[in-house]
C-alpha cells in the first residue's frame, strides 16, 4: 500500500483554485496556456502527477488512477482548500473520475477534455502491455515517434508538436511503463457519469484520432446538464493545439 504524496505544481493567479491534471505521457506543461490565460479569474494549479515533472518518485510502483486521485486530494489538503474546479485531459480525465468516486466533496466543478469513461478492452489491455515493454526496451523518443503524430490534429503548429515531444522525452521510462499498466487496470467509470451533479464542461478536439468526438459527445450526454464544446483545429491535445479556444471555453464556463 503506497501512501498519497503531495504533488509539485505550477501556480499562478488568485481566487478559487482551478486544478489541472495532465495526460500520458505528459506533465504540468500540458496546461501552461490555460495557467497563463485564466490566472485573472482563478488560482491556477497545474500538477505533475506522481513520477512526472518535479513530482519525483525514485521507485515507480503500485500506480493506479485511485492513487493519483488520492495524491490530488492530499495536494488540495496541503494547499488548504476544501474544493477546487478540477480539469483533466485524457488520462487526467481518468484521474478526475477516480477523484469524483473517492473524494467528491473536493470537486466544485469538472472540466473534462479528450477523455472517456470506459475501461480498456482486452485488445487495449494487450496494447498497454506491449507499450510498457516497448517503453522499457526502446525509450521515450522511440515511443514518441510511434504515438506522437497520432495525438495531433491535421495541421498542428510547430510549437504544439515541439512541446508535446519534449514532454514525452522528459518522462522517465520506468514511470511511463508503470502508468501504462495503471491505465490498463483502471476501473470503468461509465456508471459514474449519471452521479455527477456538479457543473461539467466537456471539451473535445474535433480531430482527435485516439478518441472519436462522436463517442465523447454521447458520453457527455450522460452527465446531467454538461456542456459539450468541440475544439476546432485540434486533435487529442487541444490545450496546446488550440489553446485560446480551450481557455475561452473554460473562462466562459467558470464565470457563468
Ligand atoms: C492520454 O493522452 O492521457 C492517453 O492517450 C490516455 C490513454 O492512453 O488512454
Amino acid at each position: 500500500m503506497t501512501d498519497p504524496m503531495k504533488l509539485a505544481y505550477e501556480e499562478r493567479g488568485s481566487g478559487p483554485v482551478l486544478l489541472m491534471i495532465h495526460g500520458f505521457p505528459f506533465d504540468r506543461r500540458q496546461w501552461f496556456p490555460q495557467v497563463a490565460g485564466l490566472a485573472d479569474i482563478r488560482t491556477c494549479v497545474a500538477v505533475d502527477l506522481r513520477g512526472h515533472g518535479l513530482s519525483l518518485d525514485e521507485e515507480p510502483r503500485d500506480y493506479s488512477m485511485d492513487l493519483f486521485a488520492d495524491d490530488i486530494a492530499a495536494t488540495l489538503e496541503d494547499i488548504g482548500v476544501d474544493q477546487a474546479d478540477i480539469a483533466g485531459l485524457s488520462m487526467g480525465g481518468y484521474v478526475a473520475f477516480a477523484l469524483w468516486r473517492r473524494h467528491r466533496a473536493r470537486v466544485r466543478s469538472l472540466i473534462l477534455s479528450d477523455t472517456k469513461p470506459e475501461a480498456d478492452s482486452d485488445e487495449a489491455k494487450a496494447g498497454r502491455d506491449a507499450a510498457a515493454k516497448a517503453i522499457l526496451d526502446e525509450g521515450m523518443a522511440k515511443f514518441h515517434a510511434g504515438l506522437g503524430p497520432k495525438l495531433m490534429g491535421d495541421d498542428p503548429s510547430a510549437d504544439a508538436v515541439e512541446r508535446i515531444e519534449q514532454m514525452f522525452v522528459d518522462t522517465d521510462p520506468g514511470v511511463a511503463a508503470a502508468v501504462a499498466i495503471a491505465m490498463r487496470d483502471r476501473q470503468d467509470s461509465t456508471s459514474d457519469l449519471g452521479t455527477i451533479d456538479v457543473p461539467t464542461l466537456w471539451l473535445h478536439g474535433e480531430q482527435d484520432k485516439l478518441m472519436p468526438i462522436d463517442d465523447a459527445r454521447a458520453r457527455a450526454e450522460a452527465v446531467a446538464g454538461a456542456r459539450f464544446i468541440a475544439i476546432p483545429g485540434a486533435g487529442h491535445v487541444p490545450t496546446l493545439e488550440n489553446p485560446d479556444a480551450v481557455s475561452t471555453a473554460m473562462r466562459e464556463f467558470l464565470t457563468t
